[in-house]
């Protein structure tokens, strides 16, 4: 049984036993979840970020895939690095949204994690409308196969909160 939670705050400030890293194909940084997770987290994860680019993904880790390093100084144990899709107008990339929340949930489970933080994937720098990111969010997490028995929506703004708060009525998903 799977209990969805939303809490509004910083992903990198909440415990959890795996938190998920808005990241982008490089591994090797960048602004908003990615910047906020490695300034708290310390130099281990990109130590380990950079050995994953080295010995498993020379090209960079392509969008809707998942991957985890250690949690550096952070109160998780896991961080599961993901890339979300570029957000496009011309072009429906939420199957790769969703997958991003499953091959998340995947690690998670080949962890043993049990409790997951995700944060809006792709709403932020990749520019993905917070309503539809919410609604794809919402809806793969409570169908996913998964043994992760909680997972957290760690959102940043009143405005994602409201639009995770909307989705989540509409598709009747029971969110404490
Ligand atoms: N905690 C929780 N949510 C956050 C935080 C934080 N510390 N910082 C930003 N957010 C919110 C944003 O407001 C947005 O709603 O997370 C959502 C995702 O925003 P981004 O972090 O920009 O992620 P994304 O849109 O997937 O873009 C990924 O941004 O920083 C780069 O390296 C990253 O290139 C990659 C791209």
């Amino acid at each position: 049984m799977l209990t969805v939670r939303l809490v509004r705050g910083d992903i990198a400030a909440y415990s959890a036993d795996a938190i998920v890293n808005a990241a982008n194909s490089s591994l090797l940084g960048g602004g908003g979840v990615d910047g906020a997770i490695h300034s708290a987290g310390g130099p281990e994860i990109m130590a380990e970020c950079r050995r994953l680019r080295e010995e498993r993904f020379p090209k960079g880790l392509p969008s809707g895939q998942a991957v985890a390093t250690t949690a550096g100084r952070l109160p998780a144990q896991w961080v599961i690095h993901t890339v979300g899709p570029v957000y496009s107008p011309q072009d429906d990339r939420s199957d790769v949204l969703a997958s991003s929340y499953r091959e998340s949930l995947r690690v998670a489970d080949d962890l043993g994690a049990r409790s997951v933080a995700f944060p809006a994937i792709s709403a932020g720098a990749f520019s993905w409308p917070i309503e539809s990111a919410a609604r794809t969010a919402l809806e793969t997490v409570v169908q996913a196969d998964t043994q992760v028995t909680e997972v957290t929506f760690v959102l940043y703004d009143q405005a994602a909160y409201r639009a995770f708060q909307r989705q989540a009525q509409r598709l009747g998903v029971t969110v404490e």
